[in-house]
């Protein structure tokens, strides 16, 4: 049996930022059985560095191969094409996207250099699952190197309508691209309908129609479960436990976005404040938000305006001994944020739009079953279509958000247990194994037994 290879812009070797989103965590868990995983460094090199290095190494059963970019590329490549047009435009932001024919070409060399470079290793019974946006053509690249193995794609982050889908200048190109993958599977139904309404628009892909699908992502949803339990003793759980002093804790972890709502949230919360005196000295709310592309300047005034926002709460409604935000542009390690997970009353996951946001599914994965926290949800987040035991918002309705919010901070225990009961059930059957074999089984069905899949 071949092995799998999984691609992805990031791979964990890069230090500690590439842990950063659901993406490598998630992959991580399918890589599980061992194998291939190939992607970018996250180092830059000067642009006439060798453009041939690549950099390997191996971890248990997982072979890591990766290269570097050049600065070029990655203003090109990484900041350019893939997080300032796919990035806004497939989450419906056609308004933030910023087009640059140079930064396309950029796009489209990378890819063409990933391929060249993975195709000297890949040996003929591979299977190869390439994963997210970044990637795209790799597919075409990897055809036009002459391999002929089984091809996957999988989307972490939405798909828009063909009306917004039709702002993007290169759009054909990118849809043909497509066209070399075996199968292409996306995080849900309408992400999929989307798409396949996209290739109707555009007269293109009538083969490639059946060859999509919706692949909910998901976690290790009993063994989260299990680090959460423990992480009630790490040192930075106990930290934040003894600073509480029995406030209720109300925690949001998001990657600094504008996709994410955390303006929008801020004034949910400082309205909730507004609304309900008891709130005032005995809840606090944690955000963190670690930072990433930040030389792009979408992300630099969001920035900004979160600081802003959370400085003009905070200076209205503190008291000397309490202090409603605590805002962190920081990472904390998985292992302790599986610890606050489970301290908190309330999980806040107020996406604008979101692929999936597997911190949905981990807050809930880590709550204690005798006194579970609360989940208030986005409608735009992908997992509103599985966790619907959580108070599910519209995030732009800031007023209802708030009503929401304080729902949650009283809701009586039996109906906390209840709702978290149907979700974590869900998500033990539906977890990040099933999600792998699920896609696995449906590109390459004689690769391993099918599994009942219960999305
Ligand atoms: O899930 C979306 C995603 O863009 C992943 O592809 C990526 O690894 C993660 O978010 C973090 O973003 P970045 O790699 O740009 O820091």
């Amino acid at each position: 049996m071949g092995r799998l290879i999984v691609v992805s812009n990031r791979v964990p070797t890069a230090g500690r930022a590439a842990d950063i989103g659901g993406l490598a965590v998630a992959l991580k868990g399918a890589l599980t059985s061992g194998g291939l995983w190939f992607g970018w460094s996250g180092e830059t090199t000067a642009n006439d560095a060798d453009p041939e290095a690549v950099k390997s190494r191996i971890d248990g059963n997982v072979a890591f191969s990766v290269v570097d970019l050049s600065e070029q590329d990655v203003r090109e490549y990484y900041l350019g094409f893939a997080n300032r047009a796919l990035w806004p435009l497939l989450h419906y932001r056609a308004d933030l996207m910023e087009f640059r024919q140079q930064d396309y070409e950029g796009y489209r060399r990378v890819n063409r250099r990933f391929a060249r470079l993975l195709s000297r290793q890949v040996r003929a019974d591979d299977l190869i699952w390439v994963h997210d946006y970044h990637l795209i053509p790799l597919a075409e690249e990897l055809r036009r190197q002459g391999l002929r193995n089984r091809i996957g794609f999988f989307l972490h982050i939405p798909w828009p309508s063909p009306d917004v889908f039709s702002a993007m200048p290169r759009g054909r190109d990118l849809l043909t691209a497509f066209e070399a993958y075996d199968l292409v599977g996306f995080q849900t139904d309408r992400d999929a309908a989307n798409f396949a309404d996209c290739l109707t628009r555009a007269e293109q892909g009538e083969k490639l129609k059946n060859r999509i699908g919706a692949f909910p992502i998901s976690i290790a949803a009993k063994e989260f479960a299990t680090l959460a339990a423990e992480a009630a003793a790490h040192p930075i759980a106990q930290k934040l436990e003894t600073s509480l002093r029995g406030r209720k804790l109300m925690i949001g972890v998001d990657r600094l976005d504008y996709t994410k709502g955390i303006d929008r949230r801020m004034e949910s919360f400082g309205h909730f404040l507004e609304k309900t005196p008891s709130a005032k000295g005995n809840v606090v709310y944690l955000q963190v938000t670690p930072k990433t592309r930040s030389e792009v300047p979408e992300y630099a005034d969001m920035q900004r305006r979160i600081a802003e926002i959370a400085g003009r709460i905070n200076g209205a409604f503190s008291d000397l001994d309490w202090m409603p935000i605590r805002y962190l542009n920081r990472t904390i390690r998985h292992e302790a944020l599986a610890g606050l997970y489970r301290m908190a009353a309330v999980g806040l996951v107020t996406p604008l739009r979101d692929g999936m946001n597997l911190v949905a599914k981990e807050f809930i994965a880590a709550q204690d079953e005798e006194d579970p926290g609360v989940l208030v949800l986005s409608r735009f987040a992908g997992a509103a279509g599985e966790l619907d035991g959580a108070l599910i918002v519209n995030p732009h309705d800031i007023e209802a958000t708030a009503a929401a919010f304080a729902k949650a901070v009283t809701m009586p225990l039996e109906e906390r247990r209840r709702r978290w009961r149907t979700m974590f059930d869900h998500l033990c059957s539906n977890d990040v194994v099933v999600w792998r074999e699920r896609f696995l089984n449906e590109i390459a069905p004689s690769r391993a037994p099918r599994m009942k899949a219960a999305v």
